[in-house]
């Protein structure tokens, strides 16, 4: 097997998000405008083989991790299939699932027995009402009902994604801490960060505090650093079960030791979710590259990643929706 893949400022890139569809049932008006015309031509979509092919070469590069995502993945047919197909390649140790909830109660099962490790659920509120502002559909009722599913399918752990803004109450967060608390689901908060023409509005949320009183009133403590990569810092109950997180793009960027790129439906590579560094690996392995071209196209890109997203210091110059990136 190849050694670990290292990108030009000494990261360890061992993490692929892939986004089966930029398609999405919501329209969260920190993710998508509501009239959204600009979704990709169903002809660039790559089918599963090719998905699977790209994700392939990636593993062999030392890829470890990767997350399905979208857009909402499980609006792609067939995704469970795909799903299998991607945990039975060696070397694959961790297969997880970015969803909204929506469909999940129809589709856990199937997700569980194809090999899928860990879901992330959006969740922003338990109010019926503030769900349907948010998101554009009243629809809350069908998410408790898919994570409840996803739980009895034995997910686990099975973390809730809440955005949550300046002017979000906190009442209503403390309401998603008791909920996941209950359920023993994890809860992450996320600073919102201005993709395409939304969540400019939200953009300069700190939420250290938030987290950090929310926790306390909890009995919470904070979790010793380095528990776990990825970009949320969590508090733990006394046994040392992390239950709050706080993910801080804005007020706390996690750059310095990010180790994932992600694939777009139409085999884009994206080389970091605040910059425009991208190759496009689909239109490659369509004009008939081997794999041995696609892998040089794939070293290339990572070794010229960006050091990092400059949302705060530039909110205008991302032209993405993060249905576009993959969330
Ligand atoms: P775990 O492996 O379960 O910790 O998941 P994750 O945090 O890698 O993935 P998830 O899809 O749940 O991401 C949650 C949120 O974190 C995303 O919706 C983004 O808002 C943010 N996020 C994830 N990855 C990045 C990243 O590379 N850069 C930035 N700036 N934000 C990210
Ligand atoms: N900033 C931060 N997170 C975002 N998400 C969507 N748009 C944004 C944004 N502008 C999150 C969703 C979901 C995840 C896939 O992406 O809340 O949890
Ligand atoms: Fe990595 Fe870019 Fe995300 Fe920073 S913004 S953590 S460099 S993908």
């Amino acid at each position: 097997a190849a050694g670990p893949l290292k990108d030009g400022f000494g990261r360890r890139i061992d993490y692929l998000r892939v986004s089966v569809t930029d398609r999405c049932d919501l329209r969260c008006s920190y993710c998508l405008p509501k009239d959204f015309k600009g979704f990709e031509t169903p002809s660039n979509w790559l089918d599963h083989e090719e998905m699977a092919r790209l994700v392939g070469l990636f593993v062999g590069l030392g890829v470890s991790k990767v997350r399905l995502t979208g857009g909402e993945p499980l609006l792609r047919r067939g995704v469970a299939g795909l799903a299998g197909t991607i945990a039975a390649m060696p070397g694959l140790k961790d297969l997880s699932v970015s969803t909204n909830g929506t469909q999940l109660a129809r589709h856990a099962q199937d997700l569980r027995a194809a090999g899928v490790d860990r879901l992330n659920v959006s969740l922003d509120t338990l109010d019926a009402a503030a769900f349907g502002k948010i998101t554009g559909r009243d629809c809350l009722e069908s998410v408790l009902a898919g994570l409840a599913a996803a739980r009895r399918a034995g997910f686990a752990p099975i973390k809730l994604n809440s955005v949550v803004h300046a002017a979000t109450p906190e009442a209503q967060v403390r309401r998603l801490l008791e909920y996941a608390l209950a359920q023993g689901f994890v809860l992450r908060l996320i600073e919102p960060m201005p993709m395409g023409d939304c969540g400019r509005s939200f953009a300069h949320t700190d939420l250290n505090e938030m987290g950090a009183i929310l926790a306390a009133q909890a009995g919470l403590v904070p979790a010793v650093v380095g528990s776990g990569a990825g970009p949320a810092r969590y508090w733990t109950t006394g046994r040392g079960v992390p239950v709050l997180g706080v993910i801080t793009p804005m007020s706390r960027h996690f750059c310095a030791s990010c180790n994932r790129v992600r694939l777009g439906v139409d085999g884009t590579l994206y080389l970091c979710l605040g910059q425009e560094d991208q190759v496009p690996l689909g239109r490659l392995l369509r004009g008939g590259a081997s794999d041995a071209e696609l892998t040089r196209a794939i070293l290339a890109g990572i070794a010229a990643k960006p050091e990092r997203h400059e949302f705060a210091s530039r909110p205008e110059h991302i032209v993405r929706f993060m249905a576009q990136t993959g969330g």
